[in-house]
C-alpha cells in the first residue's frame, strides 16, 4: 500500500493546534452556540428553562454538564421543523434518516452549515490520504441519507474528481472502477464486500485496481474487517463516522498514517462520553455513550445530543484533536442473550477467524421454548461450500463464539450467495422473537 500521509502543511492549523487553543475556541463557540439555541429555538428555551439553566451559566467546559440532553425522541416530537433555530426559508437543504418505524427524523442546513459540512468531509478525506486531483468513487446512497451528498460535496471541496455513483447496480460499480480508475472509494463496508464479490465474479483481481484508499462508515465495522479489505484490495481502509443529527459523515475520521481510532473534529463538534444509565459525564478513556454538542451549526444546533453509540474518548495522536475508539455498536443493537451483552461486531470478529467463511452474516433472534436463542447466518466461501466444509465452519464459529463471547449460538452456513447482501447499511440483527 502507498504511503498516503498528508503533508503537515496541508492540514488546517487547528487540527494540530495546542490543546489550550482548541479549548479556548470550544469555549467561545459553545457560548455562542448555547445562546443561539436559547434565543432562536423555542424548543431549547423551554428545555433550558425547565432545567433551570441559562446560557449565562456556561463559563467553562465542565459547565456544559449542567445543560439537558437532547434525544432522537425530541426530533420526533417536533417533526418536521420544530427544532430549527432559523426561519425555514434560510434552510438550504433537508436530510432525513429513515428510522425503523414511523416518521423519519428531519435535519436542516443553512448555506453556511453546508459549507462547514463540506469542510469537515474534505478534512476527513485528506486525513484518509485523499488529495486534490484524485478521482473519488462515491457509492454511499444519494438522497435523504446524508452519506452520498455529504461525501460528494466534501470530495468536491477538496478538489477531487467526483463520481456520484450512489449505491446499487453492483456490476456497474465494478465497470466504473475499472474504467474511471478512482484512487478513493467511499462506501459502507458491507456494500464494499458486495462489490468485492462482483469483482471476483467478473474474474478481476481487486488488488489490480487503481484504488489507494477506501473511506468506510455509516455502520460499525471491526479491525478484522479492515485487514480483510486491505488484503483483498491492496488499499488502505479508513473509518469515517457521523450522524445526520449532528451533520452527517465527517464528524470524526481516522488518520491513514495511524489508523488508531477516529479524530473528532473538535472545532465543530464537542464530544462527551456519559454513563448511559445515570447520564453522568465519564472521564476520557472510559467506555460509555457518545454525546455531541454542535459548535457552529446554525440551522439545527444540537445541545448534548445522545447518539446511543458506544465508545470512549482517547487523547490525540496524529492530530491534537481527541480520538474516539471505533464504535462497538449502538445501545439499540445490543443483544442481551441469557444475561450476556453481545454486539454484532463481536460476532464479526469471530467470523473472520474462520477460514471457510465469507465475510457476510446476519444474526437472527428466535424464541426457543421460553428461552431466547441466537442463530448466526453465515456463508461458505466457494472452496469450502460442500456439506463437510460447511459443517466444519459451523462448528468452528460456534466454538469461537462460545469461548470468546460465552454464549451458545446456532450457526447456519449457507452456500455462496446465501446471505442477504446490503447496498447501504447492513441489517445485522433480525428479531423474530415476537413472531
Ligand atoms: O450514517 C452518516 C454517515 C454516512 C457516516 C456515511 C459515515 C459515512 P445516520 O444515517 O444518521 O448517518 O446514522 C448515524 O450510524 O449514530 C452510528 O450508529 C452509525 N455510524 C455512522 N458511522 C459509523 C462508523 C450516517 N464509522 C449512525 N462506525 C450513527 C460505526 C457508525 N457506526
Amino acid at each position: 500500500m502507498k504511503d498516503l500521509t498528508p503533508p503537515r502543511d496541508s492540514l488546517d492549523p487547528i487540527e494540530i493546534a495546542s490543546r489550550d487553543e482548541i479549548e479556548a475556541l470550544q469555549i467561545a463557540r459553545l457560548d455562542r452556540s448555547l445562546r443561539h439555541a436559547y434565543d432562536n429555538a423555542p424548543f431549547y428555551r423551554a428545555k433550558f428553562d425547565a432545567a433551570g439553566v441559562h446560557p449565562d451559566d456556561f463559563r467553562s467546559l465542565a459547565d456544559l454538564a449542567k445543560f439537558p440532553f437532547t434525544t432522537k425522541q425530541d426530533l420526533r416530537d417536533t417533526y418536521p421543523f420544530g427544532m430549527l433555530a432559523v426561519p425555514r426559508d434560510r434552510i438550504a437543504r433537508l436530510h432525513a434518516s429513515s428510522g425503523t418505524t414511523g416518521k423519519p427524523t428531519v435535519v436542516g442546513y443553512t448555506r453556511n452549515d453546508l459549507e462547514v459540512w463540506a469542510d469537515v468531509v474534505a478534512r476527513s478525506i485528506r486525513a484518509s490520504g485523499g488529495k486534490a486531483g484524485d478521482v473519488a468513487h462515491i457509492a454511499y446512497g444519494y438522497g435523504l441519507f446524508t452519506g452520498g451528498l455529504g461525501a460528494h460535496y466534501g470530495a468536491e471541496k477538496l478538489g477531487c474528481t467526483v463520481v456520484p455513483v450512489s449505491g446499487g447496480m453492483t456490476e456497474r460499480q465494478v465497470m466504473l472502477i475499472q474504467d474511471f480508475k478512482p484512487q478513493i472509494i467511499m462506501v459502507t463496508p458491507s456494500y464494499l464486500l458486495s462489490i468485492l464479490d462482483a469483482f471476483r465474479a467478473a474474474g478481476i483481481d481487486p488488488r489490480d485496481t487503481s484504488l489507494d484508499v477506501g473511506i468506510f462508515g455509516a455502520e460499525p465495522w471491526t479491525d478484522a474487517m479492515r485487514r480483510e479489505i486491505e488484503e483483498a484490495f491492496d488499499m488502505h481502509a479508513v473509518d469515517i463516522y457521523g450522524l445526520s443529527e449532528i451533520i452527517g459523515p465527517g464528524v470524526a475520521n481516522e488518520c491513514v498514517e495511524t489508523k488508531d481510532g477516529l479524530h473528532i473534529w473538535e472545532d465543530h463538534f464537542y464530544p462527551e462520553v456519559i454513563d448511559p444509565e445515570t447520564g453522568a459525564v465519564l472521564p476520557d478513556g472510559e467506555m460509555g455513550e457518545l454525546v455531541f454538542t454542535t459548535l457552529t451549526k446554525e440551522g439545527l444546533p444540537m445541545v448534548r445530543y445522545r447518539t446511543r453509540d458506544l465508545t470512549r474518548l482517547l487523547p490525540g495522536t496524529a492530530r491534537s484533536m481527541r480520538r474516539m475508539e471505533k464504535v462497538t455498536g449502538r445501545s439499540d443493537d445490543m443483544i442481551i442473550l441469557r444475561g450476556v451483552n453481545i454486539f454484532p461486531t463481536q460476532i464479526e470478529e469471530q467470523l473472520f477467524k474462520c477460514r471457510g467463511l465469507a465475510p457476510h452474516f446476519q444474526i437472527e433472534l428466535v424464541r426457543a421454548g421460553r428461552m431466547d436463542a441466537m442463530v448466526v447466518h453465515a456463508e461458505a466461501l466457494p472452496q469450502a461450500a460442500d456439506e463437510t466444509g460447511r459443517a466444519t465452519s459451523a462448528r468452528e464459529l460456534a466454538q469461537h463464539i462460545k469461548s470468546v463471547i460465552g454464549v451458545t449460538a446456532e450457526i447456519r452456513v449457507a452456500t455462496p450467495g446465501g446471505v442477504a447482501r446490503s447496498e447501504g447499511k447492513a441489517r445485522r440483527v433480525v428479531d423474530n422473537r415476537g413472531v
